[in-house]
């Protein structure tokens, strides 16, 4: 399985003080070469973490896979078309929010994302779905061209009742088997760290993972280095 590492709390922690350090550019080739496969930066409407600036200088040092998290709006639109990471994330967007607190709504926001999607297209690039476990979400993001999905499993990170566990580590296991047997690549992400990722290396329709904040805080303690390592032999070890 495929670690790709969020980079937007190195931001936080920059913005906390509106200073120019940590830079989550210099972070992202840190990650790679502790053997992560992707980079990931939420571009949020109010830049309270990552900025236009981080987003066009990670385009230019990134050399594995460069994944823009966005809201799928015109703003955010023109950016990717301008910038063009290999892959952009689409996800909704709360200005309230602490972190993206569920899946895309499909059916509220059709027309949005099948224009969103249609423009990043014309430009090459490959767009993924952050959903909720819901198997009605499968022909959803085919109806609207999605290449991938993301799973959300902020709930199941989110519970520490084993049973709620286990009943929301089935939904993410049979929607991974479903979609990827109706031709969709599928990842998964939110909430996952050193302790609750294990389930996960059972399954094998989950190419990759997209892990931020458990990195970022444990490089706290480790370093980003050591941080990143740590979570690529867990999950190389599968
Ligand atoms: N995937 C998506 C779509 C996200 O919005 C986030 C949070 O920014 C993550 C993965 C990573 O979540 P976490 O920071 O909890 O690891």
């Amino acid at each position: 399985m495929k670690l790709s590492v969020n980079i937007d709390h190195v931001a936080t922690l920059r913005e906390a003080r509106g200073e120019i350090e940590p830079d989550p550019v210099i972070a992202a080739g840190i990650c790679e070469l502790a053997g992560a496969e992707g980079i990931v930066c939420h571009l949020r409407e109010d830049r309270r973490h990552i900025n236009d600036r981080d987003v066009k200088l990670l385009r230019e040092v990134v050399k594995t896979k460069f994944d823009l998290e966005m809201a799928a709006t015109d703003e955010m639109v023109k950016i990717a078309c301008d910038v063009i990471p290999d892959l952009v994330t689409l996800v909704p967007e709360g200005r309230n929010e602490l972190t993206t607190e569920g899946g895309l709504n499909i059916t509220a926001t059709k027309s949005k994302l099948e224009k969103a999607i249609e423009i990043l297209h014309s430009k090459n690039i490959l767009v993924s779905l952050f959903l909720d476990p819901d198997p009605d979400n499968i022909d959803k993001a085919l109806e609207v061209g999605a290449d991938i999905i993301e799973i959300h499993t902020g709930k199941y990170s989110n519970t520490f009742v084993e049973k709620d566990q286990i009943i929301e580590l089935s939904k993410i296991a049979s929607l991974a088997q479903m979609a990827t047997e109706m031709g969709l690549i599928v990842t998964a992400g939110h909430g996952l760290n050193y302790y609750n990722i294990f389930p996960f290396l059972n399954m094998k329709e989950i190419r990759e993972v997209s892990i931020g904040h458990s990195i970022i805080s444990r490089a706290v303690y480790t370093g980003l280095q050591k941080a990143v390592e740590d979570m690529v032999n867990i999950l190389r070890n599968d």
